[in-house]
């Protein structure tokens, strides 16, 4: 199953964290364990389902991460980061514009 998958359950999301190479040096494990206490403490780990994916294609930016219904890519996640997407756009069902991934232009 990818990780662009329909919603077909009665979670109220999905999340994606990157398990690639680049997203696991970047502290992918550190982050999984921050988001899975966040669910918790904020009550919702039960809405929302929590899966690891292969490379996002978004390396240079890892830790990267994808919330479902969606799909709102994530970059450069911290902690401090990851609480806000959890506590906004997983709890609150607001995603957190000014957090989203935005492509380098090529003309930068
Ligand atoms: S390893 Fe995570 S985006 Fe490529």
């Amino acid at each position: 199953m990818g990780y662009n998958t329909p919603m077909a359950d009665p979670k109220q999301h999905r999340i994606y964290l990157c398990a690639g190479v680049h997203c696991t040096a970047a502290g992918r494990d550190a982050l999984l364990r921050v988001l899975e206490d966040e669910l918790w403490a904020l009550g919702i780990d039960e809405a929302v389902e929590v899966r690891v994916s292969g490379c996002q294609n978004r390396c240079d930016d890892a830790p990267n991460a994808t919330v479902w219904p969606g799909p709102y890519h994530y970059s450069q996640l911290t902690a401090e980061r990851l609480r806000r997407i959890v506590a906004e756009h997983l709890a609150g069902d607001r995603p957190v514009e000014e957090l989203l991934h935005r492509p380098a232009s090529p003309h930068a």
